[in-house]
């Protein structure tokens, strides 16, 4: 089948889900892949590279879709583009479904198989399929290293004939993929970490990380985690428990780093405005979850906020400033999804309708919203 891959548009979108090394992968499976010229020049790709590898370089994103079966994409398609994908194609791509009905909808409408990369479910033999943690990852050490370059002081301890310079003290909020990236992270560059979440697995986590693992833990935290290993929304009761440990912690921190998410629903607010006024000057918070409404109420998407000399940064897409390697984990993903959307005899674009995976993630087939949290059924 003709894969075709697409120059992202959105603003401040670097990744693309191609590079070379998929291409050459997919290639060898028999598939024709097709780029629009320029996709990886933001991500240090030319055209060049992926035509070395066996893709043909398209004019644009229109002459890439002509006649494709499949489309890969990083962020959502254009309406332009979804027009322009023949009936009965597919696209995956990252479509933040949750806040989008209506494009949902729209690729029923058009007859588009379209499959949500965030959404394919978090079982072991998907793992290499699972876009989110390939990029949350790079998300959570990217924070820190955003952090660093924030912070006026240094992360490591530092005995020099001048005097000592201390660690920063550190603390990370959610430890999921990107949380335990970033604990990680800020370890290795000699920072004193601690971090929370209210999923109770996540402590022993925390501590094999070598950080400190702050919450209140109380009956409800023991059950506060979802079959799927989600978060789940907390109790009014057990939010301000918690937020009075938090409050006393965070006065003492340099570095704060939030990731807090809880599927579908917007961002927990953790760092409250009194928080942010007991920091010292100078301190930083990075909100990951800014996207989300954000767990800290002053931050800003994709604005440095000066909340009385503390420094807060909300990123929508730290991925995109790592845009080489989170392309090539992206890219891997795709790589290990297209068998289930490949007839292995004929090659021809033919999702595994019956499978987990396919199931989980695809929102769309023959011009309906299949998903079941997007049917109508579901809305009823
Ligand atoms: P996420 O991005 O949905 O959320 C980030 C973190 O925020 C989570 O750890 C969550 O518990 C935490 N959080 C939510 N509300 C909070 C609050 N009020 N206070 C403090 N923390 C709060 O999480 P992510 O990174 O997507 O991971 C979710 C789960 O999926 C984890 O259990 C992870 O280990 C699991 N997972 C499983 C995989 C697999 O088996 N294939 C692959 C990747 C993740």
């Amino acid at each position: 089948m003709k894969i075709a891959v697409l120059k992202e548009t959105q603003a401040g979108e670097t990744r693309v889900a191609a590079m070379p090394d998929s291409v050459k992968k997919i290639t060898a499976l028999g598939h024709e892949m097709v780029i629009a010229s320029g996709a990886g020049a933001a991500s240090s790709t030319p055209d060049a590279q992926f035509e070395a590898a066996g893709a043909k370089i398209a004019a644009d994103n229109a002459a890439a879709i002509a006649g494709a079966d499949l489309v890969f994409k990083v962020r959502r398609p254009t309406e332009a583009e979804i027009s322009a994908i023949r009936p009965g194609a597919g696209l995956a791509a990252l479509l933040e479904p949750y806040a989008a009905e209506d494009l949902v909808k729209r690729f029923a409408d058009a007859k588009v198989a379209a499959l949500a990369m965030e959404l394919v479910p978090r079982i072991s033999r998907a793992q290499s399929m699972d876009a989110l943690s390939s990029q949350a990852n790079l998300a959570g050490y990217r924070a820190v290293i955003e952090a660093a370059e924030l912070y006026g002081r240094a992360f490591p301890m530092m005995m020099t004939a001048a005097g000592t310079v201390a660690a920063a003290k550190t603390f990370i909020m959610g430890v999921g993929v990107a949380g335990l990236q970033a604990i990680a992270t800020a370890r290795r560059l000699g920072g004193v970490v601690s971090a929370t979440d209210v999923r109770p697995a996540t402590k022993e986590q925390v501590a094999s990380l070598g950080a400190k693992f702050i919450a209140v833990e109380d009956e409800e935290f023991k059950q506060a985690e979802t079959a799927g290993g989600y978060a789940k929304q907390m109790s009014a009761e057990y939010q301000a428990k918690q937020a009075a440990l938090i409050a006393e912690h965070i006065a003492k921190q340099d570095i704060v780093i939030t990731t807090a998410l809880i599927p579908g629903r917007p961002a927990p607010v953790l760092v409250t405005e009194a928080m942010v006024q007991s920091m010292k000057p100078g301190s930083v918070i990075i909100d990951l979850a800014v996207a989300q409404g954000g767990n800290c109420p002053l931050s800003k998407p994709d604005q440095l906020v000066d909340a009385g000399g503390v420094k807060i940064m909300g990123f929508t897409n730290l991925p995109a400033r790592l845009p080489t390697d989170s392309s090539s984990l992206y890219a891997k993903n795709l790589l290990a999804l297209l068998p289930l959307l490949t007839d292995k005899d004929t090659k021809a674009f033919a999702p595994a309708w019956d499978d987990e995976i396919i199931k989980g993630a695809m929102l769309t087939k023959d011009g309906a919203v299949i998903h079941p949290n997007f049917a109508p059924a579901a809305a009823a």
